[in-house]
């Protein structure tokens, strides 16, 4: 009797998700007339497609692995997601944002191109009615965002710090300073978090900055304010670029005399720059050892780190980001409002949010973190002949 009411109680559930799916209108999804990169959750053309998502760029490794995993995370939910991309072109973000209201889309995830520039794309949406999470980059200077889904960033850049200080030993290491793009707030967090571990071993000599005059004016404060902020990372800022941050770490060195070479350390903002700042520098013969620090647990910086190239990666997990951002939206969906540990003020409103936790990996933990998790596979890497 008791299997037989479980059944039941299975069919019943069954035949409720069947009409729920069938009851949403029909939109595949697969053709997208702005030549953007378009996606779909879910094999049913039958899916309804009321989320869209905008990312920052096809270009870089993390954001095509954000794409990856909202189409496996939107299998096991009724909604498929339109996926675009804003091609690092905040005006293309914004006609994208519009392409997505025109559509119907009733939750838009938005990793913002530029944090301000993105407010009026925010705020179309707001106007339609569209509630609007801000997807791992805060979108500043609007009160248009409803939810803030992203990982620790001010953590992310600690451990960038704190690694490069429990590599150092003995003093006047040479620091090489790297960071993000202005445009990107996130930038100032995970410099913010870097400088908090690395001041006081600049105060005690651990380290000599080698290539920041920003940084030197105010090597004796433990807490910097935006602005010096904003003027460091202007001098020493990658913009995100793999080329621009292969020219300044060239033009760096270019101009660094001989105590400024030797075993060096160098924060890196992410993998994509580590890995053109570390060929920089292991091009070098006056370097003659270094280690670099980055964020992501991009492949090919995975394969560095494997390879002694990169020393470590801050790995977030973009599963539970995705995932995140997916509750969030459905919980909107559902006339909800997403859970929320803390708030990010956007200069306009406390944003709530919950941020998530980051890990330290490196050629010590690497196979454990990344391939006995499952995030990735083994065969996706050379590994070293026992
Ligand atoms: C993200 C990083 C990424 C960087 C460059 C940041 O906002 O948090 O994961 O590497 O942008 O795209």
């Amino acid at each position: 009797m008791k299997r037989f009411k479980g059944t039941v109680a299975v069919l019943v559930a069954l035949l409720l998700v069947v009409s729920f799916v069938s009851g949403c209108s029909s939109n595949n999804g697969s053709s997208n007339n702005t030549g953007t990169a378009t996606s779909t959750g879910g094999t049913t053309s039958e899916k309804q497609k009321v989320i869209g998502i905008v990312l920052p760029t096809k270009d870089e490794p993390r954001w095509i692995q954000d794409e990856t995993r909202f189409n496996d995370a939107l299998k096991d939910t009724p909604y498929s997601a339109e996926i675009m991309f804003s091609q690092g072109d905040s005006a293309r973000e914004k006609s994208n944002v519009e392409t997505l209201i025109s559509q119907g889309i009733k939750v838009l995830i938005l990793c913002p191109q530029d944090a301000s520039a993105a407010a009026a794309a925010a705020e179309a949406a707001k106007n339609a009615g569209v509630k609007v999470i801000s997807y791992d980059r805060l979108i500043l200077g609007t009160d248009a965002v409803d939810y803030y889904v992203t990982f620790d960033s001010v953590e992310v850049g600690r451990k960038q710090g704190q690694y490069l200080v429990d590599h150092a030993t003995g003093k006047n290491n040479p620091l090489y300073l790297y960071a993000g793009a202005l445009s990107d707030n996130n930038s100032f967090l995970f410099f913010q978090g870097a400088w908090e571990v690395l001041q006081p071993k600049i105060a005690d000599g651990t380290f000599v900055i080698a290539n920041s005059s920003k940084a030197e004016a105010v090597k004796s404060k433990q807490t910097l304010t935006r602005d010096e902020m904003s003027s460091i990372i202007g001098q020493i800022t990658t913009n995100w670029d793999f080329s621009t941050a292969k020219n300044l770490a060239q033009a760096n060195l270019s101009q660094a005399s001989s105590s400024l070479k030797g075993n060096v350390f160098i924060l890196a903002p992410n993998d994509g720059t580590a890995r053109s700042i570390a060929d920089t520098f292991a091009a070098d013969p006056a370097v003659k050892s270094y280690v670099i620090t980055g964020q992501d647990a991009e492949k090919p910086s995975v394969q560095y780190i494997i390879d002694g190239k990169q020393s470590m990666t801050v790995f977030k997990d973009v599963r539970v980001l995705v995932r995140d951002a997916i509750n969030a939206a459905l919980t909107y969906l559902d006339g909800g409002t997403p859970e929320s540990t803390t708030t990010y003020n956007n200069n306009v409103k406390d944003v709530p949010s919950k941020p998530s936790e980051v890990q330290v990996v490196d050629k010590s933990n690497v196979k454990s973190i990344l391939i006995d998790s499952g995030y990735y596979s083994e065969s996706d890497f050379t590994w070293p002949t026992q």
